[in-house]
C-alpha cells in the first residue's frame, strides 16, 4: 500500500517515464523486425514485464538494461498461455504480430476487467477482413491466415486503439495495401508507426483518422525512443494543483498535453509549456474543472479522468465529468468520498460538488489510473491517507510515491 501524511506542497522537478502504453506495441512490433529492437526510455513497469515475458515465451531473448529494452527476435512458438493473458488485458495487441509473424496464433480471449466489460470484437472483425480466420470456442482464440495477411479496406465502427494497433501491426508486412478508416489518433499510434517506418515498413497517416498501410516483406529492427507518458504527466498535475504546488516536469511532449490543459486552466492554476519541460503552479485556492467529457484524441482522455476529478473534489464550485469511453470507470468516486469528497455518479455522468479540505482515511485502489487519482487526493487530505492495492499502481507508474516524495510529499510504499 501507500501510506500519505497530508497536507503537502509539491514543489521542485521530476522527469518524467516513458509511455506505457507506447511500450506494449512497440514490444509486439518487434515480433515483426528481424534482428535487434532496441527501445530507450522504456519504464519499468509490471505491465512491460508481462509484455517481456511474452516475448520471452514466444522464444525471443530479451534483456533490460537500465531504461532500454533489448530484443532479440527468434519466434519459435505463437501462443499465448493463459496466465500471460489475464495478466494484462492489453496482451490481446500481440495477437497482429503474431499473425502476421507466424500464420497462426492462438492465446486465450482477454475477458472483462476493472473498467468493465471489454470486448475485442473490433480487433477480431478488422483482423478477419485482412483475411484471418479466427475459431472461438472454449474462451480460446485459434486464429490462422492460410494465404497470409491480405491488404484491405477496413473501417472501424469506433476508433478503438487497440484495434487500430493490432491492424497495423497485422498490415505492416502483409500482402498489398490496407486502408484503416475511422483509425484511432492517439499519439502512441504514431510513435508505433513511427518506429515501424525506421525498420522500413510504410504506414502512412498516423495520427490522422484514415491510415494507409503498403505491406512490405520484411522489417529489420532498430532502435527507438519511446515518447513520454502523457498519462503519468497530467497525474503530477493534478497532484501539483491539489497542493497548492508549483512544480517542472522534463521530458513531457507538450503537444501531448494540450487536449488535457482546460481543467488546469479553469481551475485557476498557470501553465508555461516550454520545450520539452512543462511548469505549472496552483493557485492558493483552486477552482471547479467545469465540464469534462472523455473522448477518443485529441479529445480529453479517459485515462486522465481519475485524477482530474480529484481535483475537482477540492475545486470551488460545480463540476460535471461525462465519461464516454468506459462503462465503470468511477470506482475511484467511492475512495475519494471516503476521504470526504461530495460526488454523485449516474450513470456515465458524475458530478463533483468541491468541498474545502479532504480529511485522510483508508481507500482501495480498484484499478490503475483510479488508484493514481486516491493517492493524488492523499496529498491534499489532512491526516494519514492509506492506499491499499498498490499493484494496480504499479501497472502504469514507476515509482509513484519516490517521485512524490521528491517533490516534497511524506509518502511512501508500503508491503501491507
Ligand atoms: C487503450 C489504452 C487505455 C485507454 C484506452 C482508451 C493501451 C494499452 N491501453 O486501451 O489505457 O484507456 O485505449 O484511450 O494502450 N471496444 C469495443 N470493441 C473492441 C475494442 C474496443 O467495443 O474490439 C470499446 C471498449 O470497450 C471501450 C472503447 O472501445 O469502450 C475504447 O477502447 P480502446 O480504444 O480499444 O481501448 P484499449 O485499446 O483497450
Amino acid at each position: 500500500m501507500i501510506i500519505i501524511d497530508g497536507p503537502a506542497e509539491l514543489s521542485g522537478e521530476l522527469t518524467i517515464q516513458g509511455a506505457k502504453n507506447s511500450t506494449l506495441p512497440l514490444l509486439a512490433a518487434a515480433l515483426l523486425c528481424k534482428g535487434q529492437t532496441v527501445l530507450h526510455n522504456c519504464p519499468n513497469l509490471s505491465d512491460v514485464d508481462t509484455g517481456l515475458r511474452i516475448l520471452e515465451h514466444l522464444g525471443c531473448r530479451c534483456r533490460r538494461e537500465g531504461q532500454d529494452l533489448i530484443v532479440d527476435n527468434a519466434v519459435t512458438c505463437c501462443e499465448i498461455p493463459e496466465e500471460l493473458m489475464r495478466g494484462m488485458r492489453s496482451s490481446i495487441v500481440f495477437l497482429g504480430a503474431m499473425i502476421s509473424r507466424c500464420g497462426q496464433a492462438s492465446l486465450c480471449s482477454p475477458g472483462g476487467c476493472e473498467l468493465g466489460p471489454r470486448p475485442i470484437d473490433l480487433h477480431l472483425s478488422s483482423l478477419r477482413r485482412l483475411g484471418v480466420e479466427i475459431d472461438e470456442s472454449g474462451g480460446w482464440l485459434s486464429c490462422r491466415a492460410p494465404e497470409g495477411i491480405q491488404g484491405a479496406y477496413v473501417s472501424l465502427s469506433f476508433p478503438s486503439v487497440g484495434a487500430t494497433e493490432n491492424l497495423i501491426l497485422a498490415a505492416v508486412c502483409g500482402k498489398g495495401t490496407t486502408i484503416i478508416a475511422n483509425a484511432a489518433r492517439e499519439p502512441e499510434i504514431s510513435d508505433l508507426c513511427e518506429y515501424l517506418n525506421r525498420c522500413g515498413g510504410r504506414v502512412y497517416g498516423a495520427g490522422e483518422s484514415c491510415v494507409i498501410i503498403d505491406g512490405v516483406k520484411e522489417l529489420f529492427g532498430c532502435e527507438h525512443r519511446v515518447m513520454p507518458d502523457r498519462i503519468a504527466a497530467v497525474t503530477y498535475m493534478a497532484a501539483a494543483a491539489v497542493t497548492g504546488g508549483n512544480i517542472t516536469l522534463r521530458n513531457v511532449d507538450n503537444t501531448h498535453i494540450l487536449p488535457m490543459l482546460s481543467p488546469f486552466e479553469e481551475s485557476g492554476c498557470e501553465v508555461r509549456q516550454l520545450g520539452g519541460c512543462l511548469n505549472i503552479m496552483a493557485p492558493r485556492c483552486l477552482g471547479a474543472v467545469k465540464h469534462i467529457r472523455t473522448m477518443p484524441y485529441p479529445g480529453f482522455p479517459t485515462d486522465a479522468q481519475p485524477a482530474v476529478m480529484a481535483m475537482a473534489a477540492l475545486g470551488r464550485g460545480t463540476s460535471v465529468f461525462v465519461e464516454n469511453i468506459f462503462e465503470n470507470r468511477y470506482r475511484h468516486a467511492e475512495g475519494l468520498q471516503r476521504l470526504g469528497a461530495n460526488i454523485k455518479v449516474e450513470g456515465k455522468v458524475a458530478v463533483v460538488e468541491g468541498v474545502e479540505r479532504l480529511a485522510g482515511a483508508k481507500v482501495d485502489a480498484a484499478d490503475l489510473r483510479g488508484g493514481a487519482a486516491l493517492v493524488v487526493a492523499g496529498l491534499a487530505a489532512h491526516g494519514r491517507t492509506e492506499v491499499t492495492g498498490e499493484p494496480f499502481i504499479r501497472r502504469g507508474y514507476e515509482n509513484l510515491a519516490e517521485g512524490l516524495a521528491n517533490l516534497g510529499a511524506r509518502i511512501r510504499s508500503q508491503e501491507e
